[in-house]
């Protein structure tokens, strides 16, 4: 059997980090400086250790196959979870001061929730799980385990890699932050919602919920 390592294909270049606050400028709303460089670092070694060159060229979908947005990219989907977190946050402290939300952790986990996804789309990891799944199992991370070892190899705090790895189904086997579930439900919501208003394509849409009804975009 052949062993399989993940690492850097290529170096991390400032052209690498350049393409990163390009295509998610959200990243900016993060306040704290050291945090903010630390999770353009994260997307920069994720896509590095994948052939993806930038994050507007790995695809509109959930998970692999499904949901898939009718168009765009996945930087319009990390986007838009950024801003509903911040939205959602917003909501509950203006109206409950007494509430305390982390809004670096907040921000800069909703900003790293999907930075797995340049390795569980990357194009070769995926034409090798399923030539054999049965040698590294297919995939052998999901995009959430997978992000939560990028925000601990990029020096990101733990709470931010909780946030990577508990925002999709392995949340459900733990116990998750406060600034995790206001991801989660951020992530989820903005699927569900995409789906509703007609952004999902026809075939997937099924993917995100039963008793979801798709509108028709005329
Ligand atoms: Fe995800
Ligand atoms: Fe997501």
């Amino acid at each position: 059997m052949t062993y399989h390592y993940a690492q850097l294909r290529r170096p991390i270049t400032a052209q690498t980090r350049q393409t990163v606050v390009e295509d998610f400028p959200e990243i900016s709303l993060i306040p704290d400086d050291d945090l903010r460089v630390k999770v353009v670092e994260a997307w920069s070694y994720a896509l590095c250790c994948s052939d993806f060159q930038r994050i507007t060229d790995i695809p509109p979908e959930g998970n692999p196959g499904a949901p898939v947005l009718r168009q765009g990219t996945q930087a319009d989907h990390i986007r838009g979870v950024l801003r509903y977190a911040k939205a959602i946050g917003l909501e509950f402290e203006t109206a409950y001061p007494e509430t305390a939300i982390d809004w670096n952790i907040l921000l800069a986990g909703a900003a790293c929730h999907d930075v797995g996804k340049p390795y569980e789309f990357d194009p070769a990891n995926r034409a090798r799980w399923a030539q054999s799944p049965a040698d590294a199992g297919s995939p052998t991370f999901r995009h959430s385990v997978f992000g939560m070892h990028v925000c601990l190899m990029t020096g990101l705090p733990e709470e931010v890699a909780h946030i990577a790895v508990g925002h999709s189904f392995e949340g459900l086997h733990m116990g998750v932050s406060a600034e995790c579930t206001i991801v989660r439900q951020a992530d989820h919501g903005w699927w569900h919602i995409a789906g509703a208003l007609g952004l999902v394509t026809a075939e997937s849409v099924g993917a995100i919920s039963g008793n979801l009804r798709a509108r028709i975009i005329k």
